[in-house]
């Protein structure tokens, strides 16, 4: 139950990531008012048909759309999905050009009509879009961030999970840096309950190796694309993941989440957006600076910032 009374969420961009994440957003509950935005009139207004049509099964909230800017007005938070998408084989960041175009292009237009949403950037690279998006609007950090690794981490609870033979709620372990290819997981944190992930064992369930988590992160970090081959996109996961986020947001939750915001004197990095665990609220994302990395991981963490940055300088 949303804290903010009649909480609306926009959902801009009427693609398979943007239709899934009103879909998920309407089943879950996770705002009152769910909108969808796209300027291809035919596509929106079919999109929030066809989820309209469904209403009598998903619960209070409702669904409204269309190509008209004005259907964003009141929202207290906009998802944004419009954009290309990854071809199969493509990575992200080749996304990053003509991406930031639209982004750019687009976010003067959406801060008129909701000059108090939080923003959450979900298209691609979404990183790179939020840097970009936030030294565009100059709003604050927190009120603009990209969903970052919140996906990719459930990817990781859900392969620990099933290793380990625990449900994906008990698995405690976060990816972070970007939402692409120099991700990693944060292992010396990772635990199974209050089990190291390397002490766990139960009957059936042997302990995990160095080289086992080694391939589970390269899957992880490559899932996305292993979906692409076979289908095209990836729609559901990414549609529960921003639902979630969402949510976050809407009931003041301070949840904990690895969501990507503008980081200033985090660890060594200044001025680049990248996912760290954060405490998402009504306020938006705030980084967690406790957060602690082994040596290794710290590494790795500025490379995936150094990376990022060289792809953001590129496209000021
Ligand atoms: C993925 C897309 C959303 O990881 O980047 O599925």
């Amino acid at each position: 139950m949303a804290v903010i009374e009649n909480s609306k969420l926009t959902v801009v961009g009427a693609g398979s990531v943007g239709s899934s994440t009103a879909y998920a957003a309407l089943i879950r509950g996770s705002a009152r008012h769910v909108a969808l935005y796209d300027i291809a009139t035919a596509k929106v207004e079919a999109e929030v048909l066809d989820l309209a049509h469904g209403t009598q099964f998903t619960g209070t909230s409702d669904i409204t759309g269309g190509s008209d800017i004005s259907v964003i007005e009141g929202s207290h938070v906009v998802v944004i999905t419009a954009g290309a998408k990854q071809k199969p084989g493509q990575t992200r960041i080749e996304l990053a050009g003509v991406n930031a175009r639209i982004l750019k292009s687009m976010m003067p237009q959406l801060l008129e009509v909701a000059p108090n949403a939080i923003y959450v950037i979900v298209t691609n690279p979404c990183d790179v879009l939020t840097v970009l998006a936030q030294e565009q609007t100059g709003l604050p950090p927190e009120r603009i961030f990209a969903s970052g690794t919140v996906l990719d981490t459930s990817r990781l609870r859900w392969k620990l999970g099933e290793r380990a033979g625990v449900s994906t709620s008990s698995v405690h372990a976060y990816i972070v840096g970007e939402h692409g290819d120099t991700e990693f997981p944060l292992w010396s944190k990772a635990t199974i309950g209050a089990v190291p992930l390397l002490d766990w064992e139960t009957d059936g369930h042997p302990r995990m190796t160095q080289d086992e988590l080694e391939q589970i992160a390269i899957d992880v970090r490559d899932a996305a694309y292993k979906v692409i081959q076979g289908k095209g996109a990836t729609n559901y996961a990414i549609g529960l993941s921003s639902a979630r986020i969402v949510e976050a947001i809407l009931n003041d939750e301070h949840a904990v989440m690895p969501v990507s915001s503008v980081l200033h004197d985090f660890h060594g990095v200044d001025g680049v957006a990248l996912s760290v665990p954060s405490i998402v609220s009504a306020a938006g994302a705030v980084p967690i600076r406790e957060t602690a990395f082994a040596p290794n991981e710290h590494g790795l963490f500025l490379r995936s910032a150094e990376a990022l940055r060289e792809v953001a300088d590129s496209l000021r």
